[in-house]
């Protein structure tokens, strides 16, 4: 749910990372999501430079990791997605699982595909400030998109496609 705990539409980050590249889950991760009835807004193939990273990872900066882990993600492209849907920020986490694939539960992405907490397959924002500013780190306003789901009125029930339209 919202911070504020009422439902609403949200867009959400989404990084397929490189060992997710390279594990080839590329496909499977977006065919999750699509079949959970989220709708992909924005996507594209990227080398994040080392100001993206700094600033994507900030919270981290004086994490020990905080080396290794942008060296990982500027080894290879990732793939970047922004998904839409209500509440899509919590829900986005839910199917990626906990951190660490082994702890992760079966079922969600990284408690499926995962075994290490390094090398956890997928990144999700964490909160509708995080995804904002995710979101502008990586994606110009005219790669994002704007459309009606000619799915959404089997997803979502009346009152709740009044939300989509807010
Ligand atoms: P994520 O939660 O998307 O964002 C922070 C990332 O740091 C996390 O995924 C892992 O990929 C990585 N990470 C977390 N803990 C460690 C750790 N102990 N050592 C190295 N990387 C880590």
């Amino acid at each position: 749910m919202s911070k504020d705990s009422s439902p609403k539409t949200t867009r959400t980050a989404v990084l397929v990372k490189p060992d997710g590249l390279q594990r080839g889950l590329i496909g499977e991760i977006i065919s999750r999501f699509e079949r959970k009835g989220l709708k992909l807004v924005g996507v594209k193939m990227v080398s994040m430079t080392d100001a993206q990273l700094t600033e994507w990872y900030h919270e981290h900066k004086d994490k020990p990791f905080f080396g290794d882990l942008k060296e990982f993600m500027a080894s290879l492209p990732v793939v970047a997605m922004v998904w839409e849907g209500i509440d899509a920020v919590p829900v986005v986490r839910k199917l990626i699982g906990t951190t660490s694939g082994r702890e992760a539960e079966a079922g969600s992405i990284r408690g499926d595909f995962g075994m290490s907490k390094q090398y956890n397959l997928i990144h999700a924002s964490s909160s509708a400030e995080d995804a904002k500013r995710e979101i502008e780190i990586l994606f110009n306003v005219d790669e994002l998109f704007s459309y009606r789901s000619a799915l959404e009125t089997v997803i979502y029930a009346e009152e709740e496609l009044k939300l989509l339209e807010e």
